[in-house]
């Protein structure tokens, strides 16, 4: 077995013989000696054969990728590489043995590849000897250990959940798995073990943990996979309050086994609705400021004619100013702005320069009292920028939020491994569907409402909050959960609410709802998107960094070509017809 990692290799082994396995990394020949970048799992070494080896001929055939093994003893290195952890030091072989020819790579396998992403997922087990992804496994593997380590000394249970199950109901669309026993049934992979959780606390387990695989047939994005991975935690007995304390510990253990980078507790808190009003999101980055101000009253004489139409129609008007940057923002880079904020249904997008004078799209229209105002509310300075959108209260939060994170971006105002985090609360119990004409669960159906609230389950939906939380790490959604709805009367209630009729309830919950009447104690807990969670450590926007074998944005995986046609024995089986 090998014993010896490359990396490992350094000054203090001078003189010792050692045997190496790996990779032929890269091969020149220099005046008739060959050196080879020798590459294994935790770097590189550099080989020396020299012409009067008798390997040299068997060195002289090895290409890139060539399995070897070597035996030969460190020297120290005449022209040293201070950027190579093993620079210092190369080993003259004595012995060579080639272990395995490779055919030539379709991409070098460096760190700076320019190779397509679509390349490098149909051969991701060439991907994955980069460092670049390497490195990023080894980190996603120290943080499992450490969640494992942390949650192990607070008594909690690793315990695992079916992947065969009845569909839980997270929001998105279930990936079905037909049943060939039971005809005509089909099983649900998970959208996050939920339900079962739950009813782990109601079999007394009191503290249970879970790295678990999710399935969510949704449309994907950066952050997003339809096969993902959560640290998924529950606990009997507890407030919202222990929760998220557990929680931030646990982070903060993360951050600082993984990264080295202490996290100050406890973290901050901010009310959903708060959010929404300042950063127009309910996952604010708060690694820069420009929060979004509401400029609505000075505008309340205005003769504008579209702003007046839509202050008119209980409309608003709010505004971000990006300080010092009206010299940088010429007419296209707004022009971009506009369209950008019309992706997110704005009709338009206002600016304003403060200059000597407050100029811009309709500083001629304003007059000097609103131009007073406005400079007044905002605090303008000398060179500020400000853009502004009109119209209905969620629009106008959701386009400034989005363009706040964009600016912010352009003008490289986020610096790297800056960590901001908070949490989240009092996410509303309900949300309107346009698409399904229906209130349904902002969280999913098992969150448990405020106290104060429960009254307001059937009776006014648009003013219902939760006992629901999210973490925050720098704009992303790293997790989130909620006390849960420990009984049964309130749990039906919620149904009600969510109008599923008596026979849905018993279809689909009925085993649930029974279980919640044999003594559950009060609960709850929540679910981190480990992926995502290393994305944040590893500094990467591109989830499928993270993961060893990634779906693309069309949810399949180009090196095994999956999903993939089955033969028509496998669907008589299952007893299904595939429709032309
Ligand atoms: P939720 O749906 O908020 O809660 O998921 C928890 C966390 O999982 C991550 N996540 C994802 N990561 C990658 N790809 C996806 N498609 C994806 N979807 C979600 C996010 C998110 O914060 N059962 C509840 C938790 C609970 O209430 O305890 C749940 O699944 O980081």
């Amino acid at each position: 077995m090998k014993t010896i990692w490359n990396n490992k290799l350094n000054i203090k082994n001078v003189g010792e013989v050692v045997t190496l396995y790996g990779w032929v990394s890269k091969k020149r020949n220099l005046g008739g000696l060959i050196f080879i970048d020798l590459r294994d799992r935790s770097g590189i070494v550099q080989l020396v054969i020299r012409p009067e080896n008798k390997y040299y001929e068997l060195a002289e055939t090895l290409k890139n990728e060539y399995v070897i093994t070597v035996s030969g003893t460190v020297v120290e290195r005449e022209s040293k590489n201070e950027k190579m952890a093993t620079g210092e030091i190369e080993v003259e072989v004595t012995e060579l043995t080639l272990l395995n020819e490779a055919l030539e790579p379709p991409f070098q396998i460096t760190d700076n590849t320019n190779a397509l992403e679509d390349t490098r997922l149909k051969y991701r087990y060439l991907d994955i000897r980069r460092g670049e992804i390497k490195e990023k496994l080894e980190t996603r593997h120290k943080i499992m250990l450490a969640i494992r380590n942390f949650l192990n000394g607070e008594d909690f249970l690793e315990i695992e959940t079916p992947i065969l199950c009845k569909s839980t109901p997270e929001g998105a669309r279930d990936y079905l798995v037909p049943s060939r026993v039971n005809k005509g049934t089909f099983y649900a992979l998970p959208q996050s073990p939920q339900i079962f959780k739950q009813l782990l606390m109601v079999g007394g387990i009191e503290k249970y943990f879970q790295i678990a695989k999710c399935f969510r047939d949704e449309d994907l994005r950066a952050d997003r996979q339809p096969e993902f991975t959560q640290v998924d935690i529950e606990m009997s007995f507890v407030t919202e309050d222990d929760v998220m304390g557990l929680t931030e510990k646990l982070i903060a253990h993360v951050f600082k086994e993984v990264k080295g980078v202490e996290i100050s507790l406890p973290l901050q808190r901010m009310k959903y609705d708060d959010a929404i009003k300042n950063y127009g999101s309910d996952k604010p980055d708060l690694r820069f400021d420009m929060a979004i101000k509401d400029v609505t009253e000075a505008f309340k004489s205005t003769e504008i004619a579209f702003i007046k139409d839509a202050l008119e129609k209980n409309g608003i008007i709010n505004g971000i100013v990006v300080k010092d940057a009206a010299d940088k923002y010429s007419r296209k880079e707004i022009d971009k702005c506009t369209d950008f904020v019309k992706t997110y249904k704005a009709t338009g997008l206002i600016y304003l320069k403060k200059e000597a004078e407050l100029t811009g799209s309709i500083a001629k229209l304003l007059t000097k009292e609103e131009k007073e105002n406005i400079v007044d509310i905002l605090h303008l300075e000398e060179n500020d920028l400000v853009f502004l959108v009109v119209g209905d209260y969620n629009m106008v939060k959701t386009s400034l939020g989005a363009l706040r994170c964009k600016l912010a971006k352009d003008l490289g105002l986020i610096k790297e491994d800056d960590y901001k985090l908070l949490w989240v609360t009092d996410f509303p119990t309900f949300e309107y569907s346009e698409e399904e004409g229906r209130f349904v669960a902002c969280h999913h159906p098992f969150t448990a409402p405020k106290d104060e609230d429960i009254e307001k389950l059937l009776t006014n939906k648009s003013h219902c909050y939760s006992k629901a939380y999210d973490i925050v790490i720098n704009g992303y959604e790293a997790g989130g959960g909620s006390i849960r709805i420990h009984d049964a009367k309130v749990q039906e209630k919620m149904f009600e609410a969510l109008e599923l009729t008596s026979d849905d309830i018993e279809q689909k919950f009925g085993f649930f709802v029974r279980a919640l009447k044999y003594g559950t104690p009060p609960h709850g807990g929540l679910a981190l998107g480990l992926d995502r969670l290393t994305m944040l450590l590893t500094n990467t926007e591109n989830i499928r960094d993270v993961i060893a074998f990634p779906k693309t944005a069309s949810a399949s995986d180009l090196m095994s070509e999956c999903p993939n046609k089955v033969s028509d024995d496998q669907l008589k089986e299952l007893h299904i017809k595939i429709e032309k």
